[in-house]
């Protein structure tokens, strides 16, 4: 494993539990075996004999984590985004998806999205697929060979979707999952259930998925209070439970034992915030698709006081870009908004805050992942940002503000995954 023992050379800049942002000018980042083994601001005398891989000035930050994103969806992003949630999956997305039941369509469809995605900035995703075995399992092997560390999902909904997408009945949902998941044999690719969300999922699935999750010990993901007509629905769907966040908790779908994430939250009240934060379900925040779908505005800061683990998403394609920079930036913009328009005295998020959430936040999903503390998995992202240089000085942080801003997939001049390098 020699070739995973190596130092790089440039101006570091991470984010840790402290939320704040570190930084060591001309510093040395250490990967031993694929993992951190610290960062230093002079190279100890033990690592003067490894390959040094000298980017200086450049900028090295950890890879970027995105904890939501549907990989079918790829394909029509920019397209009609003056509809609201629901009008928007019957006219847009379920159609597209409708299409990955051809595996011709599917190996390109998807081939565009994994090439895309591995030379953007995040080193790490958890990905939608679609209600598909095969189509899922396509997705995956392309994953594998990208270098990247996901998890996939392939969607289960058995009701209130159309007739070319809806899976015929509860019982052959949940026999596709159990062939899906003997068909996961990857390194890096890993499976997630994915109960799309309650409406599209009948009482008999959401139960027998809990079966599944208990016995292959799996993590789940889903939506969540992304929209209030949506909200709405579930109060009829699960006049039970006492919400819908407590729903989920009602099918053993949420948390606890069940690492879990849930997308969206933006009309989750006191006490489902509560809920999540006893439970440890993760947020994915995903600021653009929730202004793109008209669906809200988040409460983060909440969240974030409530103790909720949290990580940015995509969410492709409610939100049109996949760059996690932009989602730190929205983060920030949409936050501001709503102090303003609601005028609340819940302080916006700052943009180190943003990107603790896009590294360190959506990392620790994965386990010990998103910053360098030493230990960690060696996921990095070298960034020339000299073509955003100024007239004055600038500091590492301030570069770090620019880029998040200002940069695109050209300013990326290396991503490494567990010590390997991409490019
Ligand atoms: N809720 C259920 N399915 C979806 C989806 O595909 N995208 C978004 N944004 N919300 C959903
Ligand atoms: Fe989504």
């Amino acid at each position: 494993m020699t070739e995973k023992n190596f130092v790089l050379k440039g101006d570091l800049c991470w984010s840790d539990e402290s939320r704040s942002i570190q930084t060591i000018s001309d510093g040395y980042l250490v990967c031993i075996d694929g993992k951190s083994a610290g960062v230093f601001p002079s190279l100890p005398e033990c690592y003067a004999g490894l390959r040094l891989v000298d980017y200086s000035p450049y900028l090295i930050i950890p890879g970027l984590v995105d904890l939501h994103i549907h990989a079918p969806q790829f394909a029509f992003r920019g397209l009609g985004m003056d509809l609201q949630l629901l009008d928007w999956l019957e006219r847009r997305a379920f159609p597209e998806e409708g299409k990955y039941a051809n595996l011709e369509y599917t190996r390109k469809a998807y081939g565009l999205f994994v090439e895309h995605i591995r030379r953007g900035p995040s080193t790490r995703l958890v990905i939608y697929a679609t209600v598909h075995s095969e189509a899922t399992l396509l997705l995956m092997e392309m994953l594998e060979k990208s270098g990247l560390v996901t998890m996939v999902g392939k969607i289960n909904m058995d009701r209130n979707s159309p007739d070319y997408l809806r899976e015929e009945s509860a019982a052959l949902s949940l026999a596709a999952t159990e062939k899906w998941l003997k068909g996961c044999n990857f390194k890096n690719t890993f499976p997630i259930l994915t109960p799309r969300f309650i409406p599209s999922c009948s009482d008999e699935l959401m139960r027998g998925l809990a079966g599944i999750q208990k016995k292959f010990g799996l993590p789940v993901q889903s939506h969540l209070s992304e929209n209030q007509q949506e909200v709405e629905w579930v109060g009829k769907l699960c006049p039970q439970s006492a919400g819908y966040g407590a729903a989920y908790r009602d099918y053993d779908l949420f948390g606890g034992s069940v690492p879990t994430i849930m997308a969206h939250c933006v009309w989750s009240d006191k006490e489902e915030i509560a809920l999540m934060a006893e439970r440890q379900v993760f947020l994915a925040h995903c600021p653009q698709s929730n202004t793109n779908l008209s669906s809200g505005i988040a409460p983060v800061r909440r969240f974030l006081d409530a103790g909720v683990p949290a990580g940015l998403g995509s969410d492709i394609a409610g939100g049109v870009h996949d760059s996690i920079f932009r989602t730190m930036a929205d983060t920030v913009q949409v936050s501001k908004l709503r102090q303003t328009l609601l005028k609340t005295a819940e302080k916006p998020i700052k943009l180190e805050e943003a990107f603790y959430l896009g590294t360190a936040g959506g990392g620790s999903f994965f386990g010990k992942c998103g910053s360098f503390t030493a230990g960690n998995d060696f996921d990095v992202l070298v960034m020339d940002d000299r073509n955003l240089a100024a007239p004055f000085e600038l500091s590492i942080q301030d570069r770090l503000d620019r880029v998040v801003y200002l940069s695109d997939e050209r300013n990326i001049r290396a991503k490494y995954v567990k010590g390997n390098i991409l490019f």
